[in-house]
């Protein structure tokens, strides 16, 4: 029988194990779920016979594969695969997937949830101000972008893109006017939100030359990767510019020094949430059940990253 494990350290929702289970039911799998482990050590005795893996930010390491002499596919419950070692996954003859566009509703959501936050000084009572009629720069147009983008134009703002790998015109279907120039959006944007993936291009490319060339008074939000942000540039942005903010769903390493200087122009989720809700875990959660029986019944690679 083939096994399937899902081994995700942030459970995904009630419905969303229930409709995996019966998913891997109907096509005949014996489907297990390894939750809140602690260790790596522990995912490896987990995944000792597992043919496929679900995960979400579950760090899949060359010791996990070596560990898993029967895997054969990990699908990634999400957007983001760097939490996966692509090389060795190829080495290991293991098909790697991620499922794209299935919870990027829930994680836009979050974004303008935050920007509200922190436009009314966290909900404290004082008075704030409104996000209609401000600039949105959106760096990274992919799902969760185009998303924020719809959000965003129910709230009455203007908003902006920066994707040099989407077609301008696709972008511009949705009435969301380009920037050539990454430097320029952040200069004439109140809000900018980060949807760029964590790759060798990307890690620590939001540093302090970029940072300072945000608008007075402007508000960073990372709902993305916490390893984009040079932290040492944005602890310099925080101090060299007292009308920056930042607010992430993935907090910086020095957040405590953040917070106890900054506290009122910062706000961190405790755990990272942008896509835990019922409906994105669901998504993300069937998507993934299916694409693994797609793959092992027929040989369906689509989705395929490595
Ligand atoms: C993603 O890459 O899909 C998001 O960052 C969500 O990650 P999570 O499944 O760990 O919540």
């Amino acid at each position: 029988m083939t096994k399937v494990l899902v081994a995700t350290e942030k459970p995904f929702a009630e419905a969303a194990v229930n409709q995996i289970k019966s998913t891997f039911e109907k096509a005949g799998y014996d489907c297990r779920f390894f939750e809140k482990y602690e260790s790596q050590d522990d995912l490896k005795k987990a995944v000792a016979d597992a043919d496929a893996l679900i995960i979400r930010s579950d760090k899949i390491t060359e010791e996990i594969m070596d560990a898993a002499p029967e895997l054969k596919i990990v699908v990634r419950a999400g957007a983001g695969f760097d939490n996966v070692d692509l090389a060795a996954a190829t080495a290991h003859n293991i098909v790697v997937m991620n499922t794209p566009g299935q919870n990027s509703n829930a994680v836009a959501e979050l974004v303008l949830g935050m920007m509200v936050f922190q436009a009314r000084n966290h909900f404290n009572g004082k008075p704030g101000t409104e996000l209609k009629g401000k600039k949105l720069g959106i760096h990274a147009y992919g799902h969760v972008g185009k998303n924020v983008a719809r959000i965003a134009k129910g709230f009455g703002m203007e908003v902006f893109a920066f994707d040099p790998f989407v077609d301008k015109a696709d972008i511009e279907a949705d009435s969301v006017s380009v920037f050539d120039n990454v430097e320029e959006m952040y200069s004439v944007c109140d809000y900018v939100s980060l949807h760029i993936p964590a790759n060798k291009h990307t890690i620590k490319s939001i540093n302090y030359t970029l940072l300072s060339k945000m608008k007075e008074g402007a508000t960073l939000i990372n709902t993305a990767r916490k390893e984009v942000i040079d932290e040492e540039g944005l602890l310099k942005m925080f101090n060299k510019r007292n009308d920056f903010r930042y607010i992430a769903d993935i907090a910086p390493g020095n957040r405590e020094d953040i917070e106890k200087e900054f506290g009122d122009r910062c706000f961190f989720t405790p755990k990272k949430m942008g896509a835990q809700t019922a409906e994105a875990n669901v998504n993300a959660g069937i998507a993934a059940s299916n694409q693994i029986i797609a793959f092992l019944e027929k040989g369906d690679t689509t989705f395929k990253v490595n």
